[in-house]
């Protein structure tokens, strides 16, 4: 069993989004998915997964819940809180790997940098954590992003995740970024998950 969990500050990065595509490509790869929206407030994946019925979801107000769960799957996918909390402390121990999605802003990045930090503080492996660059407007935005999260000195996926409208459309349609009828963005959105679960 592996756990993946999407974790930020913000709200708005992409934590649902990737969650959603990463459970749809592992389903086709025959592994048992469990997708655990922790923001209770928002169920947006819990909503997401209403509408094809596809991906089992489960919203958790507590992440205590989570843990005597997970044995019974492949993988565990954690769609976190948007904020900081003792959770995502929890969270962090437990899972195999953090995947914490930025915008390409330096008011994106520099919060994020310091929640790597601060999780790195309270004794997480710096292995575990992985910055995915989302929601960018050019190649030139995403290259600076790149050199930003270089001198971080984290990980951080080579794939990132384009802003699209057609993005947007898709997950209304109860469909994940991965599914999107564009070719190269399909493309761009199926190896960005792909390349999530082969970093385990
Ligand atoms: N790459 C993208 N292109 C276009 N829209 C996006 C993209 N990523 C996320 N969105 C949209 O932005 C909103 C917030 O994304 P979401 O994944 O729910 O963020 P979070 O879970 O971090 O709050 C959603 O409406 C989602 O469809
Ligand atoms: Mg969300």
């Amino acid at each position: 069993m592996i756990i993946i969990a999407f974790i930020s500050q913000k709200g708005g990065v992409g934590k649902s989004t990737l969650s959603q595509a990463l459970a749809v490509e592992a389903k086709k790869q025959k592994l048992s998915v469990l997708l655990d929206d922790c923001d209770s407030q928002q169920s947006t994946s819990l909503e997401w997964s209403k509408i094809k019925g596809k991906i089992p979801c489960q919203v958790f107000n507590s992440v205590k819940n989570i843990w005597p769960l997970s044995k019974n799957y492949d993988l565990i996918i954690i769609d976190g809180p948007a904020r900081t909390s003792t959770g995502t402390l929890e969270i962090a121990k437990h899972a195999d790997l953090l995947v914490q999605p930025t915008g390409a802003s330096r008011a994106d990045l520099i919060p994020a940098v310091k929640e790597f930090n601060a999780l790195k503080k309270a004794g997480i492996p710096t292995k575990k954590l992985l910055f995915v660059l989302t929601r960018l407007s050019t190649p030139a935005e995403a290259e600076a992003a790149r050199e930003y999260c270089q001198k971080s000195g984290y990980n951080y996926s080579p794939i990132a995740l384009y802003e699209k409208a057609s993005y947007r459309q898709v997950q209304n349609e109860g469909k994940a970024v991965s599914e999107v009828n564009y070719k190269s963005l399909r493309k761009q959105a199926k190896d960005l998950v792909n390349n999530i679960l082969k970093y385990l």
